[in-house]
């Protein structure tokens, strides 16, 4: 099972069972992972599971970083990229503003930025449009946030929940 790498002591609020989730979750994507996008990175928690659990694809991590402890967040995440995750890039912007900066086909989309409705409605409606067929769009927090989950339940289409941090949501595209 994968393991909360140096950067964590234990994981936080809301990812606990990610890994096992990730991991279960890995042979019902078709193709091969190349590209995985995330919206939202935070302290990089979820962004390093990808990288550990998709050593081999590209793992771009996007952020506005504009909350009360943005630069020690920052610092953490490029401190443990330049470390021990290779594989990953970070893009400081807003999630719609940047959409432009990265080229398709992205694998796996992961949407965890703003949660109010109209937001995650965006970013959901402007990124799956670079998701491949077979890809897959997951959703956190559609358990714990309403706003969230009811954008998620009004999706149509192919799609599954877990009950895992918090909810989590995927779209299979
Ligand atoms: C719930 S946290 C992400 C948690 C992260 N995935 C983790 O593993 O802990 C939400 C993040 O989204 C970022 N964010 C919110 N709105 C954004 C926007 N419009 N553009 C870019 N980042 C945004 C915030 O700065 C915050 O770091």
């Amino acid at each position: 099972m994968m393991q909360c790498g140096p950067e964590f002591d234990s994981p936080p609020f809301g990812w606990v069972g990610i890994e096992d989730l990730l991991g279960d979750f890995r042979a019902r994507i078709d193709g091969e992972v190349k590209q995985i996008v995330e919206l939202g990175v935070y302290w990089g928690y979820s962004l390093f599971c990808w990288s550990k659990m998709y050593p081999h694809a590209k793992v771009i991590g996007i952020d506005s970083y504009l909350m009360h402890d943005a630069i020690e967040a920052q610092e953490h995440v490029m401190k443990y990229m330049a470390a021990s995750y290779p594989n990953v890039q970070l893009i400081i912007g807003d999630t719609q503003d940047t959409f432009h900066m990265v080229d398709g086909p992205i694998d796996i989309l992961h949407i965890d930025a703003s949660h109010r409705y109209d937001n995650v409605k965006a970013d959901y409606e402007l990124w799956s449009r670079k998701v491949r067929p077979g890809g897959v769009i997951f959703i956190h927090d559609i358990k714990s946030d309403a706003n969230v989950g009811t954008f998620f339940n009004e999706i149509q289409g192919n799609k599954d929940s877990f009950p895992e941090c918090n909810g989590m949501g995927a779209v299979f595209v």
